[in-house]
């Protein structure tokens, strides 16, 4: 029998919405108070790691910005948080990225389940002002995560949540971070993005717009033998 996956699993930022793009821009704003810039070259490696995780890269950049206390990296991580919010709170169903919420609908017709696994704790809120918090069926809560991407935690939270074995669960991710994650689940994953960073991905594709149901089950059925 030809197999079929039980469950999708989307990460959010860079996935379902540029959102990736805020964090860039609200990380940017915090290193430049800071005395320190990075590019976007440099900004690959936040995608897809929490918030914290993130803020430790960027502080590695300068070797004089390693004497921050605990309590000094909580308020800088949330003074980021605060810019992010700023950008975000235009965010409306119209930056929904091409071609999602199309899938999300082939995933209903097809009754493949529809999952939420995103690093951030921003992820619910974000997912209710682009109107998609309907079609999930599990989201998985960031705050609960302990260990973040790449680890695949994020990942087998929600197909334990579900029942769903890991090999019957597709992944779909913009990060290095989130396809490694999916990778080490020993789930099918769909990178969305540049080969110069998702060359580890099962199947990839330059953009949301390229994301075509009947394509990632066919991608999934040739890769099978691996799981
Ligand atoms: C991920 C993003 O989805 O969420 C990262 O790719 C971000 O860039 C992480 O740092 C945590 O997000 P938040 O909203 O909890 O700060
Ligand atoms: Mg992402």
């Amino acid at each position: 029998m030809t197999k079929f996956p039980k469950v999708f699993i989307y990460d959010l930022d860079g996935v379902i919405t540029d959102t990736a793009e805020f964090h860039f821009l609200a990380w940017q704003k915090l290193a430049e108070e800071l005395g320190i810039s990075f590019d976007r070259q440099f900004n690959e490696q936040l995608k897809g790691i929490s918030r914290m995780d993130s803020l430790d890269r960027i502080l590695a950049i300068d070797p004089s910005l390693q004497t921050y206390s605990s309590e000094e990296k909580e308020k800088l991580a949330t003074r980021k948080n605060e810019y992010y919010l700023e950008l975000i709170e235009a965010v409306n169903p119209s930056h929904i990225l091409p071609g999602i919420e199309a899938l999300l609908l082939a995933n209903k017709e097809a009754n493949v389940k529809i999952a939420l696994g995103s690093a951030s704790k921003n992820a619910p809120a974000i997912l209710d002002k682009l109107g998609l918090t309907g079609y999930f069926d599990y989201l998985v809560d960031a705050s609960k995560v302990e260990k973040g991407k790449p680890d695949p935690e994020t990942f087998t939270t929600a197909a334990d949540a579900l029942g769903i074995a890991y090999p019957d669960c597709v992944g779909l991710e913009d990060s290095a971070a989130g396809v490694e994650a999916i990778n080490k689940a020993n789930m099918f994953s769909v990178g969305i993005g540049d080969a110069a960073h998702l060359s580890h991905a099962d199947y990839l594709v330059t953009d949301t717009a390229a994301l075509v149901f009947e394509e990632i089950i066919g991608q999934y059925q040739k890769k099978s033998p691996r799981f």
